[in-house]
């Protein structure tokens, strides 16, 4: 089968083993996610496990890929691999089979920085962003808010302080007794809650900045459901707790999204991370957007959550800029230290 340029995208930076082929940097040839199920018999991610379920998981997750794709491994062009932030055994293990791949087929291998990669996931559907763009990313490890001037050249607006948005979700979650991840059955409950039955605190929402901070929250939820006792909870209080909590973490994260956008006279506002999956965040991000006359680019759910495809996507514009590989490849937990440009605003 002729093609053009095709990329193998791998993603390994967490607890989610992903493999994409990309063709020309638009067309997903393939994509598959294997989410590891193992972490949930303890509550949140345990990192040893994640890399072991990496290695037995990677290699044949790319011959799948690869086959499904109808791609042979000698026609491939390149690999992207996440190689910050992340755990580091995990990353390591992407970053390792991306090298000895690649050194095997003589295909320049391209470390990817996994919050650019979220950034600009939404390109895969819907194309190009109008520039300037607001961008915020929310998962189980981030919360940050970006402008986006073009590829690499970002201004960083605002972080969480300390709990991640998703982290929050999932700690609440555990507090309740409902199992891990937190976000989609806390985000169920809440539907049918009423958001106002628990005044919890809108951390920092009344401050300037667009910083967030998620872990006071957390705690007022503790002490709420210290008051009723031990779970488990009767069902129409969980929903209440689940609507009051999540009322809490939207206001923040859509207000200062919101102030974010009006402040940049953003042209577009791009969402990426699970978090982004959540149904009242993508509803109240579509009115602020219909109300400013802006697109909202908001990826399907597979896009959104930790994938191979935004790796490969990244990979391939790095590829195409040419820049002189990278043949170390080491890899970076933190953020601050991954090499993006996060200069402050
Ligand atoms: O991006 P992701 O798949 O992995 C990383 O954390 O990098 O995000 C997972 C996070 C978890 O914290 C999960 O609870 C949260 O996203 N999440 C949600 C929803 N679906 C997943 N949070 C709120 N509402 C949801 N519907
Ligand atoms: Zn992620």
């Amino acid at each position: 089968m002729s093609a053009g340029r095709l990329v193998l995208g791998i993603e390994t930076s967490c607890d989610d083993t992903s493999v994409a082929v990309l063709e020309d940097g638009r067309a997903l040839r393939a994509h598959l996610i294997a989410a590891q199920d193992v972490h949930r018999l303890y509550g949140g991610v345990v990192p040893e496990l994640a890399s072991r379920a990496h290695l037995e998981l990677l290699p044949r997750l790319v011959a799948r890929g690869l086959s499904e794709a109808q791609v042979a491994p000698g026609e491939l062009t390149g690999i992207a691999v996440t190689r910050a932030p992340g755990l580091v055994g995990s990353l390591v293990v992407g970053v390792a089979f991306a090298r000895a791949y690649g050194a095997a087929l003589g295909v320049p291998v391209v470390g990817v920085n996994h919050v650019e990669a979220h950034l600009h996931a939404a390109a895969l559907e819907h194309g190009d962003s109008p520039l300037p763009a607001v961008a915020l990313v929310v998962s189980g490890g981030h919360t940050e808010l970006v402008e986006v001037r073009g590829f690499g050249r970002y201004r960083w607006l605002g972080s969480t302080r300390d709990d991640a948005a998703g982290e929050a979700y999932d700690k609440v979650a555990k507090l309740l007794g409902l199992g891990f991840p937190g976000g989609p059955v806390l985000d169920r409950l809440a539907a049918r809650g009423d958001r106002a039955a628990f005044a919890f605190p809108r951390p920092m929402l009344d401050r300037a900045d667009l910083d967030f901070s998620f872990s006071g929250l957390k705690t007022a939820v503790a002490l709420a459901v210290g008051r009723l006792g031990p779970p488990p909870h009767a069902g129409a209080l969980l929903a209440d707790l689940a609507a009051s909590f999540q009322a809490a973490v939207m206001d923040t994260l859509v207000g200062k999204t919101l102030r974010a956008v009006d402040r940049v006279g953003a042209r577009a506002l791009s969402v990426g991370g699970g978090v982004a999956a959540n149904r009242e965040l993508r509803a109240r991000l579509a009115a602020g957007c219909e109300e400013r006359a802006i697109p909202l680019r908001l990826p399907s759910s597979r896009l959104c959550a930790d994938n191979a495809a935004m790796i490969a996507l990244v990979g391939s514009w790095l590829l195409e800029r040419g820049d002189p590989v990278d043949a170390d490849l080491d890899v970076v937990a933190s953020l601050e230290e991954s090499g993006l440009p996060m200069g402050g605003g």
